[in-house]
Parts: structure tokens; sequence; C-alpha cells
């Protein structure tokens, strides 16, 4: 990137503009180059000037969520990288619904719906995605939904610096997709509809799903929460486990010998370290199942 195009980001951002930003510490994989150019914008004028700005000169952008979901080259990113978490964190409560900011994170908004007796949510207490990263992801948790299921509207940014609103029927939600995976839009916020129901029931709900999580996953080794979608009507962690995946490693990535379907870093894993390891992975759930997994993580370069 020309240093006219960074001084001339540096001079219209009122956010933070970093150069040459390590993303290993932006995603909980703890893997990733450096980002050439990183902004941290600081209100929604400030995005929308930026992508205008951006989109006018053709200049390639990323946004980054939560970076739970994410495997990043080691190379890094030769975009302008655009950080979400720490601007759009708000929720806002209406009877039934709950609006919130693209960059608040899932478990919190499962949290404060469980304070006000809201059910439908509880599946995402245990998720640690940003909500705007979920819905375009359509992330969910096994059979006990899904978000796209619960979402009302969702209002954008187009690349041209203009805000939109869909509604739920236009967003095609289907098993880890939506039709916002297509689009070069930016989630802004989200409205999502849920139960009333009897608060304690949902808290422990909540509760119980946390416990199982934290019983069989691998929280306390850097992942990105489950590698592979599961096949349908089946699990991509029972398929790994029985065909002998767990334990399997490439460098410092290696299959969880906790849940099947997570790679953790044990210290130093690379990216190519973890390609490496699903290819590893898919060809024997292939050969000792014949089942062709999907991989859920998104792997940007
Ligand atoms: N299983 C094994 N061996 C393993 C792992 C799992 O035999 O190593 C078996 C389990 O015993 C169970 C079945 O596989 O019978 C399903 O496992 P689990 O209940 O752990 O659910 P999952 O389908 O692997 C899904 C979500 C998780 C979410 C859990 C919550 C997907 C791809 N994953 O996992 O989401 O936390 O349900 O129950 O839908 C994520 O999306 O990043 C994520 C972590």
């Amino acid at each position: 990137m020309k240093q006219q195009i960074k001084q001339e980001i540096q001079d219209l951002v009122k956010g933070e503009v970093l150069f040459s930003e390590p993303l290993k510490k932006y995603t909980s994989f703890k893997i990733g180059g450096p980002a050439e150019v990183l902004v941290i914008p600081k209100d929604t004028d400030d995005l929308q000037s930026l992508i205008s700005y951006l989109s006018r000169y053709t200049i390639p952008y990323q946004i980054l969520g939560n970076g739970t979901n994410l495997l990043i080259s080691d190379q890094g990113l030769s975009k302008v990288v655009i950080k979400m978490t720490d601007l759009f964190n708000w929720i806002k409560f209406e009877g039934n619904k709950i609006r919130a900011g693209a960059g608040t994170k899932l478990p919190v908004i499962a949290k404060k719906a469980a304070e006000r007796g809201l059910s439908g949510l509880e599946f995402a207490a245990g998720l640690p995605a940003s909500v705007g990263g979920a819905v375009i992801m359509n992330a969910g948790a096994g059979n006990l939904g899904s978000i796209g299921d619960l979402i009302t509207q969702v209002k954008v940014i187009s690349p041209t610096g203009k805000l939109k609103q869909y509604q739920r029927n236009e967003l095609d939600f289907s098993y880890r997709q939506s039709s916002l995976q297509e689009k070069e839009e930016i989630v802004l916020e989200v409205e999502l509809e849920l139960r009333s129901a009897d608060k304690e029931s949902v808290h422990n709900k909540i509760q119980e799903l946390l416990l199982k999580r934290k019983q069989t996953q691998p929280l306390a080794m850097p992942n990105a929460g489950s590698v592979f979608k599961n096949p349908p009507g089946d699990s991509a962690g029972r398929l790994i486990d029985q065909a002998g995946g767990k334990g399997l490693r490439v460098g410092d990535a290696q299959v969880s010998t906790k849940h099947a379907n997570f790679i953790v870093n044990l210290g130093t894993a690379s990216a190519q370290d973890v390609l490496d390891l699903i290819c590893k992975v898919k060809r024997l759930v292939d050969d000792r199942c014949g089942v062709k997994l999907e991989t859920e993580i998104v792997y940007l370069d």
C-alpha cells in the first residue's frame, strides 16, 4: 500500500490507526501475521467516511469482529483491517425485542436477556463471538438453535457508506450461512426477538450449557471453536474421534484430546500448521468414515 494512502487514512480517521500491527493479538487462536493498516473507528460517522474513502479508491479492507472463528495467514493481511468490537458495543431492550451493536459479545447479550426473563438465546451464552460476526456466520450450537432463528432485522453500511436495513426474510439463513457472506456490507446493528419465560429457568439453562461446555471443550487453550461444520445428521467431533484423530499434530497445532472438533494452539502454531492439520483430518475422516468434512472457521489471507 502506498505511503500516501496510509497518510490519508491517518488524516481521515478519528479513531486509532496502527501500522504493521500483529493480528495474532486480535484472534482467539493467537495466530496471524501483521495487518498493513489496522483501524479502530471511533463511531459510525468515522466508519462511514473510512468505507467511502476505501471504496472510492478500491482499497481492499477486512472487517474484524471478536476474532473467534478466524485463521489469519502467517503473512498477515495487506489490506485495511477494521476492528469493530470496541465500537458498537451496546444493548437496548424493548419488550421481547433486543437491539444490539455489531461489536457486542453474544454471551453478554444472552446474560442480559436472561436477567429480563427472555428465552431463546441460551445456546449463545458460551459462544464468544461478536453478534455481528455471529449473524454473518449464522452461528449456533449443535441442535440448540442458531442466531438466524432469532433475527428480525439487521442494519448494515454499504460499500459506498450508505446505511441500509434488511428484514429477516432477505437474509437467507441456513446452517452456518447467510446472504451477508456474499455482500461487501458491514453489519452495524441487529434486532432479535426472544420469548418471555421464567427468569430462573433461563438462568439455569445457561448454567447447564456453560458447565457442559467447560467439561467437553478445551477452553483454556487458544482455539477458534468448532473447526468443521457438523455434517447433516452427524457430528464432526464424533467422526474425527472415531477416525482416531484426537491428538493428531502438525507443529504446535493439535487436534484437541478433549473435543476432536477443536484444534488448539500449543504455543507457537503457525497458520500453515493449522491448514496442514485441517487437511490431515479431512483425509483421515474421508478414508475411515467416507465423510467429506467442510471447515467452519474462516481463513483470511
Ligand atoms: N463427540 C465425540 N468425541 C469428541 C467430541 C464430541 O464423540 O471428541 C460426540 C459427543 O459425545 C456428542 C456429539 O459428538 O455425542 C456432539 O458433540 P457436542 O455436544 O460437543 O456438540 P458439537 O456438535 O460438537 C456444537 C457446536 C459448538 C457448541 C456445542 C454446544 C457446531 C459445529 N458446534 O458442537 O459450537 O459449543 O454444540 O453443545 O455446531 C462453535 O461453533 O465454535 C462451537 C464451539
